[in-house]
């Protein structure tokens, strides 16, 4: 397939954890355009096998694997066999995730530990488990975080200190692993369109509107806009950046915490009436 200018992976694996959908799908897709190829792992087998049936039919070569990152066994063999199909790991996304509105009060220790297992244990089990698996030197590793992490949002303690934590795991791995060649950095995203993520936050269309008027640039993110940074971070035009953490979110992280209270409530009035809540 044709690289897209600027960036030529032609020949090279990106191995995405959390990989079916939103923003870690069009990182894949773009890194795909560019000639990568590329494995895709999450917990549903129907849900990635489409997602690498999507970028076959871009002409790529793509591999869609079954794996719940809490799950070191189901990681590793979702590793060994991407590296069999496609060899060494050049480029690692790291980005399963999950996300829901609750309050401290409203969150049980299950509730607030279900996003830090996925999001920072998960993060550790895959970078860990494929460390071994990774091209030495030149491999480059991207967590992808959110602007969460460093602004102190009502209604989501759990993906704040968990992304906060992922922030910080990514500079440690940096430092510890910068010695065989491997860069690690994470990436910060705002809003971005179109995806699970924004929508659990911000059900409305009209809520979304109003979230675009805030964002300093007066747009919501695409998930191209991800793509590109992971692209530049993982290309030789990154090559002397590792242990940053980079936002790319049209500036909304300058304008201070986002205010999720009509639709946490609502989200809390929903589990109530369905009897799972508070
Ligand atoms: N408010 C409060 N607690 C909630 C909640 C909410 N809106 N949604 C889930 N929980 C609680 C559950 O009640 C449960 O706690 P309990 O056992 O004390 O009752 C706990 O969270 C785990 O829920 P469960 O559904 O069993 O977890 P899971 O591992 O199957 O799923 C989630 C994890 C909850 C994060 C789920 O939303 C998910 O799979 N998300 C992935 C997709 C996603 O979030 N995309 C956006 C990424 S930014
Ligand atoms: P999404 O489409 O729901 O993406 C989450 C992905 O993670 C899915 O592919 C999901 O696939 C997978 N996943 C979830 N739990 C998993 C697990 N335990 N093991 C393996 N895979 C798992 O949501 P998104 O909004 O695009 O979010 C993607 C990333 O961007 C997340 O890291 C999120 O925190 C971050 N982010 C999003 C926004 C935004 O505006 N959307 C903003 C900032 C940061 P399966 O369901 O098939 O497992």
């Amino acid at each position: 397939m044709n690289p897209s200018a600027p960036f030529d992976f032609r020949g090279r694996h990106l191995f995405v954890a959390g990989g079916s959908s939103g923003i870690n799908f069009g990182v894949a897709e773009g890194f795909a355009r560019a000639g990568a190829n590329v494995s895709l792992m999450s917990r549903s087998l129907d849900r990635i096998t489409a997602a690498a049936s999507r970028l076959v039919a871009l002409g790529a070569d793509a591999i869609g694997l079954a794996g719940d990152v809490r799950d070191p066994a189901a990681v590793q063999k979702a590793l060994d066999a991407a590296v069999e199909r496609f060899g060494p790991i050049d480029v690692l996304l790291n980005g399963a995730a999950g996300n829901f509105l609750a309050k401290i009060n409203d969150m049980s220790p299950n509730a607030f530990k279900s996003v830090v297992d996925i999001d920072l244990l998960g993060s550790f089990n895959v970078a860990r488990l494929a460390y071994g698996h990774l091209r030495k030197p030149g491999a480059s590793i991207i967590h992808i975080s959110t602007t969460q992490a460093f602004t102190p949002t009502p209604y989501q303690a759990h993906v704040c200190a968990a992304k906060a934590a992922v922030d910080m795991l990514s500079r440690v791995m940096a430092a510890e692993w910068g010695a065989d060649g491997i860069r690690v950095n994470s990436i910060m995203p705002g809003p971005i369109a179109d995806t699970e993520g924004l929508n659990r936050l911000v059900p409305t269309p009209q809520g979304r509107d109003a979230m675009a008027q805030r964002v300093p640039l007066k747009r919501l993110g695409r998930t191209s806009d991800i793509a590109h940074a992971a692209m530049f971070l993982a290309s030789e035009w990154g090559d002397f950046i590792t242990g940053a953490v980079i936002p790319v979110d049209g500036g909304l992280g300058l304008t201070g915490p986002r205010d999720f209270t009509a639709a946490g409530e609502a989200s809390k009035q929903a589990r109530v009436a369905a009897g799972s809540g508070a």
